[in-house]
């Protein structure tokens, strides 16, 4: 259950209540990747994210949904497998410090039920993802939420660095390049691309 929820609210940046709330038909599995929908109670308007299969997480909600026991009465995707009780908001929120503390990081107690979606939202802004992409992501109403994770990001923080410290931001240099089978790595496929894009970031 904590790897589950680990995995979807770091996917889809979820609060704790939308992963108490998330139900098994909110949840589409597709083979390749699990399409997932948060309702919003309030605008009726879904979110939806996806979850693509890096690592075993496919394998690992396949297996938490196969080990949810048949005669459940209730829709919800997290239970309690014992009581087949509905798992509550506390223990969902519970989820950051459980995986802290197996991390062995200090304060423990400081890993909140909101740590899913912050951290969803900082992953994305350290890749550089602009506002509006961060603030759909997440759910969030306004911009200012999302601008806060943009501005303080590292991708952000490192620019400055660099203005600061070398006086100047990332030049644009295009170079071409001839790519032979020998030096693609061999999890890239580039079967059928005939103009492919390298956006290379050089930390100088
Ligand atoms: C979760 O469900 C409860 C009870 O039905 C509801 O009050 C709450 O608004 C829901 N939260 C979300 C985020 O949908
Ligand atoms: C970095 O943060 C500033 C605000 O401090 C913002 O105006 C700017 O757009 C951000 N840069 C990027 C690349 O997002
Ligand atoms: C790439 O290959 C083409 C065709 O073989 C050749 O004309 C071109 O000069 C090569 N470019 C570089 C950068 O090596
Ligand atoms: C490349 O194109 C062929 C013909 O359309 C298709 O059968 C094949 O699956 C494609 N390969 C990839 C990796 O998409
Ligand atoms: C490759 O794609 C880029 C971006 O779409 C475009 O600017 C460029 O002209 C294309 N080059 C060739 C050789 O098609």
């Amino acid at each position: 259950m904590i790897k589950v929820g680990l995995i979807l609210g770091i996917a889809g940046a979820c609060r704790t209540d939308e992963l108490v709330n998330l139900t098994v038909d909110d949840i589409e599995d597709v083979g390749s990747s699990l399409i997932v929908k948060i309702p919003n109670t309030k605008t009726k308007i879904p979110r939806i994210f996806v979850v693509t299969d890096m690592g075993n997480m496919l394998e690992l909600f396949r297996k938490y949904l196969s080990l949810r026991p048949p005669h459940v009465k209730h829709k919800r995707l997290f239970c309690t497998t014992k009581q087949e009780n509905p798992v509550g908001k506390n223990t969902m929120g519970k989820i950051p410090s459980v995986v802290a503390s197996y991390l062995k990081l200090p304060d423990v107690a400081c890993y909140t039920g909101h740590c899913l979606q912050r951290s969803s939202a900082t992953l994305l802004a350290d890749a550089g993802v602009d506002i509006t992409t961060i603030k759909r992501h997440a759910g969030w109403k306004s911009t200012t939420v999302a601008e806060g994770y943009v501005e303080n990001s590292i991708e952000n923080k490192t620019k400055i660095a660099n203005q600061v410290l070398v006086g100047t931001t990332t030049s644009a240099i295009t170079k071409t390049v001839n790519v032979s089978e020998s030096n693609i790595p061999s999890n890239i496929n580039f079967e059928n691309c005939t103009n492919v894009t390298f956006n290379l970031n050089v930390n100088k």
